[in-house]
């Protein structure tokens, strides 16, 4: 065997017999070929099986017998193979002339005969034109290997992309469905793939849509892209996305549509869920945004409440620290003031009894009057501070308000001075009030003073008096009808600052020694006592109006105090004097005995109810009340018991008295003069008759 290179392409010579063999393999060598001899059928065939281009056979080799294995060979190639086989014939030996050769020709199939003698040229020629034949069929092998590697491909893809594939014939109007294409429009479209029956699967509620797209997209050549619901049979439905293009024939008409489908009811159900979840968290935040508003809403109620009870409780705290405060103050100043008091009785009495026993030098005179000038103002001072502490020596009576305050025109009037208008007003059928009226009266002044001080320039003061039954009073008095009096200034005002401070004692923003800071303290402490209170109301500017609430009185208004005049037989008395305080009683002692009475003094009520057991007759007991031991109240009692007639006067500054049937005993208030004593002593001992033992 000769020839090297490539086996699919070599020429296999069986020429048994003659030259025939070696000469062909010599010419098809020189002619550029590889060729092999091969020594039989069997060989051939094997070789055959290994690769061959042509085969050149001469006749003569073919055996009916063995030639069934190249028989089988040749059969059995696929299509693309058709092994050319030239048939070297002996002359007159071919397929014209013979019959055997004709039938040989057609079991081999692809034959050439070649009759022998041949001229060279012819073989080459004949082995050239074979191995050319030959050659295109490797290629066609090749287009085939290609395009089923290809077609492979695609299926591989559209498996993968679980996509069914799918022709629409447009002339017959009959399908060519994939099996997933089957199971996506209907498992009977496999056998009858008509449209019809493709159009009966679609949901009969997209089948007019479905109908419009695809004679579109053959109408106009376009894609037909379209979703769609398919039944199943089950009765269910199934989302189908089918997408295809047109394919036109030389006449550029459409002739069919070749498209995919793919089940997307998945994801349908998946947007489907998605909208619906959606929806939901829509309504959820729409709900939870309510709430949140809701919320807000209540957070910023709530906080409100709470700032304003917050206030409300501070406020309240600062009152009642403002009053604790007060009340302590009001304590220290009532202990002060009433010590003060003792010690001015002992001032005024020794310097009134001076007055009178120094000799009527002028000069001493004025000392002792600048002197007594001088404990008098102290003692309008304790007053003062006796009434902030509201432990004034109070005289209420059921007096006229209106009339009251009518009388003291004049004195308003002559006090606010030219430059000031006064205008006075009284509401009709007012009731009485329970009132000190003496007191009160220095109240109103006080009250018209800071008016008149804060009007430097000049304007109006307006008095107004009414009643207020229940609806108007203020926060802590007593349910009740209060008898209310305002006045009203065109002033300066007062800041805040200013007028949370006015009414605590020693407060004052005049200069200094022009005010004492207490007359505002002064009116509140009354009011006070007297079961009312004071108001302030005021802004820088815009003038004050001072309130005073009166309880009205149960009884109706008495008349104007008479004074009972001293009775015209002053005579001399036996005096007992009862106070623990030296000073004050020897100053008592001295103004008694300076006005020719005989007196005992004693330091208590026990040394006291000595001298009552032992002196007789006695005309008048005069008694301090708040005393160590005994209180004046306590021995008046001892003493009605035993000299039912004797007259008491109570000597007090001091308003706590208790509540006791004697509580109403004549009384003289600390600091006195001599005079009010005199006053005094003469209306007890001439209403009431000498004791007679
Ligand atoms: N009608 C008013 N207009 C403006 N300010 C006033 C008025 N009444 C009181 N005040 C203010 O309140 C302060 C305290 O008043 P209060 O009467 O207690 O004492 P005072 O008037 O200063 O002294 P005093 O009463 O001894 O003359 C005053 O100094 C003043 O600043
Ligand atoms: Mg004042």
């Amino acid at each position: 065997m000769n020839g090297t290179g490539d086996a699919s392409l070599r020429t296999l010579v069986l020429a048994p017999s003659g030259r025939d063999a070696p000469l062909s393999i010599r010419l098809l060598e020189d002619a550029g070929f590889s060729a092999a001899v091969c020594q039989n059928l069997a060989e051939l065939t094997q070789k055959l099986w290994q690769g061959a281009g042509v085969l050149i056979i001469a006749d003569e080799a073919i055996d009916d017998e063995q030639l069934q294995p190249l028989v089988n060979f040749l059969d059995s190639q696929p299509t693309w193979s058709d092994v050319p086989i030239i048939l070297l014939t002996r002359r007159g030996g071919g397929p014209e002339d013979n019959p055997g050769t004709l039938r040989l020709a057609s079991i081999l199939g692809n034959v050439s005969f070649l009759e022998r003698p041949f001229h060279p040229t012819t073989l080459t020629s004949m082995v050239r034109a074979a191995a050319r034949g030959r050659r295109r069929q490797y290629e066609a092998r090749l287009r085939l290997e290609q395009i089923r590697e290809r077609e492979q491909q695609l299926q591989t893809a559209l498996t993968a992309g679980r996509l069914g594939a799918w022709t629409l014939d447009v002339a017959s109007m009959s399908f060519q469905i994939s099996d997933t294409s089957a199971e996506h429009f209907g498992s009977d479209l496999r056998t009858a793939p008509s449209y019809q029956r493709w159009l009966q699967w679609v949901y009969v509620g997209d089948r007019s849509r479905v109908q419009r797209a695809l004679e579109h997209a053959l109408r106009s050549g376009l894609d037909f892209v379209i979703e769609f619901r398919n039944g199943r049979p089950d009765g269910s439905l199934k989302w189908i996305d089918v997408r295809a293009r047109a394919v036109r024939d030389h006449k550029l008409r459409v002739c069919s549509l070749v498209g995919v489908s793919s089940d997307i009811s998945s994801r349908k159900q998946s947007e489907l869920d998605r909208e619906t979840l959606l929806a939901d968290l829509a309504l959820e935040r729409t709900a939870l945004s309510d709430l949140t508003r809701d919320l807000e809403l209540r957070v910023a109620r709530r906080t409100s409440e709470l700032t304003a009870e917050i206030a409300a409780r501070e406020k309240a705290q600062e009152q009642l620290m403002q009053s604790q405060k007060m009340e302590i103050v009001g304590q220290l100043t009532g202990g002060i003031a009433h010590d003060f008091n003792n010690l001015l009785m002992a001032v005024i009495g020794n310097l009134e009894i001076l007055r009178k026993r120094l000799p009527n030098d002028p000069s001493m005179q004025r000392l002792i009057e600048g002197a007594m000038q001088g404990a008098q103002r102290g003692a309008s001072l304790t007053q003062r501070m006796l009434a902030f502490a509201r432990q004034q020596d109070l005289r209420t009576v059921s007096a006229d308000l209106g009339a009251l305050v009518s009388g003291m025109r004049e004195l308003l009037q002559r006090t606010l001075g030219p430059g000031n208008d006064l205008r006075i007003s009284i509401a009709p059928g007012l009731p009485p009030a329970q009132i000190d009226s003496h007191q009160v009266e220095l109240a109103i002044l006080n009250l018209a003073l800071n008016a008149r001080d804060s009007m430097s320039e000049g304007g109006a003061i307006d008095v107004h008096v009414d009643v207020e039954y229940e609806d108007e009073i203020p926060n802590g008095l007593r349910p009740g009808a209060y008898l209310r009096i305002s006045i009203r200034d065109t002033g300066r005002g007062m800041n805040a600052a200013t007028l949370a401070k006015a009414i605590e004692p020693f407060f004052s923003t005049k200069p200094l020694g022009k005010g004492t800071g207490l007359g505002l303290s002064m009116v509140h402490g009354l009011a006070v006592q007297l079961g009312g209170s004071l108001e302030l109301a005021s802004e820088p500017g815009q003038g004050t109006t001072a309130t005073l609430w009166l309880p009205q009185a149960s009884t109706a208004a008495s008349g104007p105090e008479t004074v009972s005049l001293p009775s015209a037989a002053a005579r001399i008395a036996r005096i007992l004097v009862v106070d623990d305080d030296p000073l004050v009683a020897m100053s008592t002692v001295d103004m008694l005995e300076d006005l020719g009475h005989t007196v005992f003094g004693a330091n208590g009520a026990e040394q006291a109810l000595d001298i009552i057991d032992r002196e007789r007759p006695l005309d008048l007991l005069i008694t301090d009340h708040a005393m160590p031991g005994m209180t004046g109240i306590q021995l008046a009692e001892v003493v009605r018991r035993k000299r039912p007639h004797l007259p008491i006067l109570l000597a007090t500054g001091y308003a706590d008295l208790p509540a006791s049937r004697l509580a109403n005993l004549p009384r003289l208030s600390k600091p006195y003069q001599q005079a009010q004593l005199q006053a005094q002593i003469e209306t007890l001992l001439g209403v009431a008759q000498p004791e007679l033992h």
